[in-house]
């Protein structure tokens, strides 16, 4: 929603600009040509190693810093930067289309890999690791909840039945072709049947939710009374943690009363953000203090 983040980020001018999600940098190069010439900050943060690694090859405005890192750490990054808080702060959730891309870590389906799915694969548990140790319940359950499957029971059954056969789920072919046994075709729909478990899985193996719900929670103490958080979410939990937390904190002002869709035009060159939401608030003055 590249013209709807310029909107939205850039309305204030802000002169400190937090890019949380740094991905493929499409976003934050649109952001770095609405800060004035040669002024102001842009911080990115992503927690792929594979972007900081592809940042530091690139030659790049010397306002741009990018860091390996969760959007989590933030404040660190405004640190580091010698900056106290942030004017204007995206964040972009969910996969890259590189990461989609990328044939070694499980996140497309499309072609057989270990099945990883972390972002950052120095940090937590792969996903195979995942299920070859949890209790089928607690598999089900996050299938369900986190990918909205309605087949999640059948799926973990079957899991936990080739764990018993020792043949545990190791690869991305392993999950595909149990979500095949277990999932039906949807007759007009052309949703593979492995989507929604791959993606509970993602959300599972990388705290996604957590990190989503710390970070809103905490980001009026680092951004500057005045400044915005933007955020485009492509779940209904995560759209959820979002509203909530600019509800429930008095210093939040919400500037889109009802989420932000992508245009048709969108849509139709980019299937994927079919799902997308965009929400914004405005950190106003702590109402404590005269
Ligand atoms: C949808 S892409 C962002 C695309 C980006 N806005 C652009 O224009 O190219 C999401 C990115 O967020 C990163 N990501 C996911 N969770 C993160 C987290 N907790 N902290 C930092 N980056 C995260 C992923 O590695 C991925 O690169």
């Amino acid at each position: 929603m590249p013209d709807e983040v310029v909107h939205w980020m850039g309305e204030d001018s802000p002169r400190v600009i937090v890019d949380g999600t740094y991905g493929g940098g499409g976003h934050s190069r649109l952001l770095l040509d609405t800060l004035p010439p040669g002024e102001g900050h842009l911080i990115g943060l992503d927690r792929d190693p594979l972007v900081s690694q592809r940042v530091e090859s690139e030659q790049h405005d010397p306002r741009l810093n990018v860091f390996l890192g969760s959007y989590e750490k933030i404040p660190k990054a405004l640190q580091a930067m010698g900056l106290s808080a942030a004017d204007a702060v995206l964040l972009d959730v969910g996969l890259s289309s590189d990461q989609l891309a990328d044939t070694t870590r499980g996140f497309s389906f499309a072609v057989d890999a270990p099945l990883d799915l972390r972002f950052d694969p120095e940090f937590g548990t792969p996903a195979s690791d995942w299920l070859a140790w949890k209790r089928e319940e607690e598999i089900a359950n996050a299938i369900y909840q986190y990918g909205e499957e309605r087949c999640s029971r059948r799926i973990a059954r079957e899991i936990i039945a080739r764990r018993r056969r020792e043949e545990p789920v190791r690869t991305v072919n392993d999950l595909v072709e149990v979500c095949r046994r277990c999932v039906p075709r949807p007759k007009n729909h052309d949703i593979h049947p492995a989507t929604r478990t791959f993606q509970a899985l993602r959300i599972v193996v990388n705290d996604e939710l957590g990190i989503m719900e710390r970070t809103i929670k905490a980001a009026p103490d680092w951004i500057a009374p005045g400044g915005r958080l933007v955020v485009i979410s492509f779940h209904s939990l995560e759209d959820r943690i979002v509203k909530n937390a600019f509800r429930d904190d008095d210093r939040w002002e919400i500037l889109t009363k009802k989420p932000i869709r992508p245009a048709d035009a969108e849509v139709h060159a980019n299937p994927r953000a079919r799902s997308a939401k965009l929400r914004v608030a405005r950190r106003i003055a702590d109402p404590n203090q005269s």
